[in-house]
């Protein structure tokens, strides 16, 4: 590289670990961080890894099967942080992409570290060159991760302060949860669609705070008023808690947790996809735990009333991948687990 001197200079200027890579991933040059972190971490890596094939590194045998290099042997026991770092590096390379990024965790033996990875192309003369720079964002990691459980404190404090005041239906919001993330998870939801569940289902009926207890309690046909508000407790849930930025859709959960897929539901009578994937999981979950349940003010059914409804009604009321996930092994396993005793 003609500029080489000039790239050192700068690159020595960044507080991040960066290496620069030819269009095979054989590490050109790497920056003052990158040695300094090398001999603090105690890298064996001759000329700071400088003539190695970086992408190899990552993910021995890798590149044999992107048809950038020779026969090797795919390394099994390559991270997957290690194996999407490779990717993400050939990606770039192959012009596929034009910036990758991957936040991965590296602790030392002493201190907990994640380092956000950034793989960006630099085309000299045509040539394609890839700058790899890995920056600590450990700090951020942390305050992220205890924003994120104080979030979830809240959330499970506002569910327990709707459960005080209505012990009849205590546990009935957590007991959905439950269920609800084992579906999402057989779904095989994103972790934050997963956390929008398990936060939504978690609080699904705080609404109901603002019912008289007489009404939610009482067994047999309530009124048209009565009923009407009953029905209000997703709207009034949604809107108590609308104003929290959530970074997850917990308050569209609450409010649409009694929609249902073939415009039936309330308080809006949304259709299929006018409803949110997350949604359809609470209302299964919530039904099952319903029915199985019991109340003070009625025996349950049982798991099979509901295993009965679900199944009358999939694809109609419910969501019929949901429905599915919910008929799996592990999920029947628990469900008898919670309700077979009830
Ligand atoms: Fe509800």
């Amino acid at each position: 590289m003609d500029n080489r001197p000039h790239l050192q200079n700068i690159i020595d200027s960044l507080s991040a670990h960066v290496a620069v890579l030819d269009g095979h991933g054989v590490i050109i040059a790497v920056n003052a961080a990158w040695k300094n972190f090398a001999d603090d971490n105690d890298s064996r890596l001759p000329e700071y890894g400088v003539g190695i094939n970086y992408i190899e590194l990552c993910a021995p045998g890798i590149l044999d099967t992107h048809g950038m290099h020779g026969a090797a042997s795919p390394n099994p026991v390559a991270s997957d942080f290690s194996r999407q770092a490779a990717l993400g590096i050939i990606a770039v390379l192959m012009h596929s992409s034009a910036r990758f990024q991957l936040t991965y965790p590296c602790h030392s033996p002493t201190e907990q570290r994640w380092f956000l990875l950034t793989v960006t192309p630099l085309i000299v003369d045509d040539h394609r060159f890839a700058i790899v720079a890995h920056e600590n964002v450990t700090t951020l990691k942390q305050r992220e991760e205890s924003i994120t459980a104080a979030l979830i404190g809240t959330v499970e404090a506002i569910s327990n302060i709707g459960e005080v005041r209505d012990p009849y239906t205590a546990g009935h919001q957590t007991n959905v949860a439950r269920l609800a993330i084992e579906i999402a998870t057989v779904l095989g939801l994103s972790s934050d669609s997963r956390q929008a569940v398990y936060l939504g289902a978690q609080i699904h009926d705080i609404g109901k705070i603002a019912i008289p207890a007489e009404i939610l309690t009482r067994p047999g046909r309530l009124t048209d008023i009565e009923m009407m508000m009953m029905r209000s407790h997703s709207r009034v849930g949604h809107d108590l808690i609308a104003g929290i930025p959530f970074p997850w859709p917990i308050a569209s959960v609450v409010l649409q947790h009694h929609e249902r897929m073939d415009g039936s539901g309330y308080p809006d009578g949304l259709q299929g996809d006018q409803i949110l994937p997350e949604s359809r999981i609470v209302a299964v979950a919530d039904v099952v735990d319903a029915i199985s349940s019991h109340r003070p003010y009625r025996p349950s059914k049982g798991l099979g009333a509901a295993n009965q409804e679900l199944e009358s009604a999939m694809g109609l009321r419910y969501d019929a991948q949901v429905v599915t996930a919910y008929f799996s092994d592990s999920i029947q396993a628990l469900a008898r687990q919670m309700y077979d005793h009830a």
